[in-house]
């Protein structure tokens, strides 16, 4: 397998770290380029859940070299606690699993002022993090006051935690937040540093060397392109960039260097937190597809919103990340329906729509254009070929395909490894 891009093509928890697994079977390298612990990623093996935050989902594979870019922000609380767990659950990633010096560290005041900003805020401002810090975290990054795991590790940490606690904690005050305590942070953060600083090293010349050796190289995107920064449903949004794009400034491999880009999509749409969602179903079939589908936020354990197939998100994503084979996840979760529904277009203002609108609030506007297809009744979760699949299940996911322009390079019909149909990857 070549060096590919993995992301999602909806609003996030597409299936993307059970496809990141089986990938990795036939990868070298798996990294991660964006986001913090705001991801959730699931991997199932066997009876054994995982759900992973920061690690790469390679991880479980012995041999398999895992990196955190320095696209990601890494909360180091968070990560120790995954690392000794997984240390605990007998996964062994000693030598081969890095995280970059120069990805930024998120601190206790970002988790706080993220919580404190969202308790504050009322309405259509509550954007309904995951409250990890993320946004705050970036924020810092790019105003250039933010720490790197290069400043954690380092001695002249305590110094340069100083000054940027005392200014959070001016911002906490006046937000009606208690401070935070210096003391107690360089001591728990330090000790963090120390659990950590055998990973920590410059990442570009261990990728730009496997490249150098054609090595097989997988990016593992977080979040979803309906989530991205520039291009999702701003501020309804996380804040990096979750496209293909991201791949190259959350990890120093070159454009040129990406073969292909592989695009995530359940085979309906679900969505955490605030914002539009223009197929959102809030009835019983809402609810049949929650509970069919388990969907509950792997971090937050949020209830996500659910709705049908949304071809012009899926459009948008395949145009902007450059998709090149759709993995379509979760087919099983229709097996009940009688009838399926697929978004085709959008009615907004009394005119049709085949884009999704930069503005969020046209956006909400967006009235759904469906397209109705018969449902197969049969369980499709034990499936292992296409030629297996009943007529009508065969029928839509051609459909999804049409519609967007991509083709099926995998399907899913289970959590599990084993159930998994790898058509053309
Ligand atoms: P991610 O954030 O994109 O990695 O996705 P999440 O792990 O947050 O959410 C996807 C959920 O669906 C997880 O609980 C997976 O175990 C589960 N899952 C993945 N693929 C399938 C599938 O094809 N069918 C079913 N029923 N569940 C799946
Ligand atoms: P994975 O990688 C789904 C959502 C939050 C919120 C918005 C901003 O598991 O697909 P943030 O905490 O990032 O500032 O929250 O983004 N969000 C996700 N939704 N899956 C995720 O990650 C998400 N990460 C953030 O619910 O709406
Ligand atoms: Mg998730």
């Amino acid at each position: 397998m070549p060096t590919t891009v993995l992301v999602g093509a909806q609003w996030g928890d597409e299936g993307k770290g059970k496809i990141i697994d089986v990938l990795s079977e036939d990868t070298d390298v798996v990294v991660r380029f964006q986001g913090g612990s705001n991801a959730g990623h699931t991997v199932i093996v066997g009876d054994e859940k995982y759900v992973l935050h920061l690690m790469p989902s390679g991880i479980l594979h012995p041999g398999k070299v895992c990196i955190i870019g320095n696209g990601v922000v890494v909360n180091p609380v968070a990560l120790v606690d995954e690392v000794n767990e997984l240390v605990e659950r007998g996964v062994d990633f000693e030598g081969r699993f890095f995280v970059s010096d120069r990805a930024h560290v998120v601190l206790p005041y970002h988790g706080a002022l993220d919580s404190q900003r969202e308790a504050l805020s009322t309405g259509s401002e509550k954007i309904g993090t995951t409250k990890r810090g993320i946004g705050p975290a970036y924020s810092d990054k790019v105003a250039r006051v933010g720490l790197r795991m290069g400043d954690l590790v380092s001695p002249d940490f305590p110094e340069l935690l100083k000054g940027r606690v005392e200014n959070a904690n001016q911002v906490l005050i006046a937000m009606g937040a208690e401070a935070l305590d210096y003391d107690d942070i360089c001591r728990e953060y330090s000790a963090m540093a120390d659990r950590l600083r055998p990973y920590v090293a410059d990442c570009v010349p261990i990728l730009i060397g496997a490249l150098k050796e054609n090595k097989n190289i997988l990016f593992e995107g977080a979040q979803g392109t309906m989530l991205d920064i520039d291009f999702g449903t701003f501020p309804y949004v996380t804040s990096s960039n979750a496209t293909a794009g991201g791949a190259c400034t959350g990890t120093g491999i070159p454009p040129n260097r990406i073969d292909q880009v592989l695009g995530v999509v359940k085979a309906y749409t679900t969505r955490v937190g605030e914002g539009p969602f223009p197929t959102e179903l809030l009835d019983v079939d809402g609810e049949t597809l929650a509970r069919e589908g388990h969907e509950f936020g792997a971090t937050t354990g949020r209830p996500r919103r659910c709705g049908w197939f949304d071809a012009v998100v899926a459009r948008y994503a395949a145009d902007i990340n450059g998709i090149d084979q759709w993995a379509i996840t979760k087919l099983d979760v229709l097996d009940t329906f009688e009838r399926i529904k697929i978004a085709v277009a959008y009615e907004v203002d009394g005119e049709r729509c085949e884009s999704i609108p930069a503005s969020v609030t046209k956006l909400a506007r967006c009235k759904p254009i469906y397209e109705e297809m018969p449902g197969w009744l049969t369980r499709t979760s034990e499936m292992t070929s296409l030629e297996q699949l009943p007529q009508a299940a065969r029928n839509y996911l051609d459909r999804l395909c049409e519609l967007t322009g991509v083709e099926m390079g995998i399907l899913s019909v289970g959590a599990g490894r084993r159930q998994t149909l790898r058509i053309k990857i």
